[in-house]
């Protein structure tokens, strides 16, 4: 039997340089067979006044041995990574840089979600249109002035191919297309020929929706609203209509919200109003019905539409629309968190 002086010498001057090497030294000293196990089973036939010095000394050995073989296993794996020319395995790995979701995806998602929770469909259609689906089928009377350039883009100044000004063409191809009941939504990207300024741009997004059925109320349209209102807005929020006028709806009106940063109180936000206005909407002109193929004396319906750029400026209380189009990363991180 070795004494334990003779055992930690072997530990000390083992040489070790190849991993056959580190596995001989495992069995030798640190597996169950190994010289050290059998010590350790030894301890109790010991003289108990010898015993504990007897056990500390083979505990010693074992964690001389069991440092030993990690001081190798490391030189040998950074051994082999110099050799795979992987410099240092150790190294924190580089910060993988995360995106976000542009706000107006986000926002024109998070419409689109509570709709469809209510069994609305999103539809899309094209960014280039005719003059039948942007203006005449939708009751635009001839001379009506957002036919003009001034407001329009017109493609090569061609009179009936045009950038669509609003979503609300997507109302004339759903039901041209589809018979009662319909309940579409219709996010898209609209353009017009506007001066650039922190509120105005001449591209921008909006959601077109449409209810038509057997006996649709307006009051249906008042208690859709309101449920849309209170899910974008919270739960606290009230909404308020406001007689209007658009062509393709009769009557008409104007939805606002009360301000969901004062409540109500009135603040810089609603300009001391307590109301923010949010969307156009109306009972659809039975003309407009007409036009499209479906009989107004059997069905009635309702349309609102809304400006996504205007509702993520209100969620998000940012101040200047071009925001949302210089696409600066500064800007743009600051939505990470809202990205689902
Ligand atoms: N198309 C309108 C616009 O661009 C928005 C709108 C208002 C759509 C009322 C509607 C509506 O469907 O009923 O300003």
């Amino acid at each position: 039997m070795k004494s334990i002086d003779e055992i930690r010498k072997e530990i000390e001057s083992y040489k070790i340089e190849n991993a056959e090497a580190m596995e001989q030294f495992r069995l030798q000293f640190l597996s169950k067979k190994s010289e050290l196990q059998s010590m350790f089973s030894q301890i109790k036939d010991i003289a108990p006044e010898e015993r504990k010095s007897f056990g500390q000394m083979v505990n010693e050995l074992k964690d001389k041995a069991q440092q030993r073989l990690e001081e190798y296993r490391g030189k040998l794996e950074a051994a082999a990574c110099a050799h795979s020319g992987i410099a240092d395995v150790t190294r924190p790995s580089r910060n993988i840089a995360m995106g976000s979701m542009h706000p107006i995806s986000i926002m024109m998602n998070q419409v689109r979600r509570i709709f469809e929770d209510i069994g609305y469909t999103a539809v899309t259609g094209p960014d280039i249109e005719d003059d039948w689906h942007v203006f005449t089928a939708l009751n635009f009377a001839e001379e009506h002035p957002a036919r003009d350039m001034q407001d329009t883009f017109f493609v090569e100044l061609h009179p009936d191919i045009l950038l669509r000004t609003h979503t609300s063409s997507l109302q004339v191809r759903t039901m041209e297309n589809q018979q009662p009941p319909i309940r579409v939504i219709c996010p898209g990207r609209v353009f017009r020929n506007e001066a650039i300024t922190s509120r105005a741009h001449c591209i921008f997004h909006q959601v077109e929706g449409l209810y038509v059925a057997e006996n649709v109320s307006f009051a249906d349209m008042k208690q859709t609203l309101l449920y849309f209102a209170q899910r974008m807005f919270g739960p606290d929020v009230r909404i308020r209509l406001r007689p209007s006028y658009f062509p393709f709806t009769e009557p008409s009106a104007e939805m606002d919200i009360s301000c969901y940063i004062c409540g109500g109180e009135g603040c810089n936000l609603c300009k001391h109003t307590g109301w923010v206005e949010i969307l156009g909407c109306g009972m659809v002109d039975p003309n407009v019905l007409e036009n499209c193929g479906i009989d107004p004396n059997k069905y009635s319906g309702f349309a609102f539409g809304l400006g996504i750029e205007r509702m993520t400026m209100l969620k998000y209380t940012t101040n200047d629309i071009r925001l949302y189009f210089e696409n600066d990363v500064r800007f743009l991180q600051q939505f990470k968190a809202a990205t689902k």
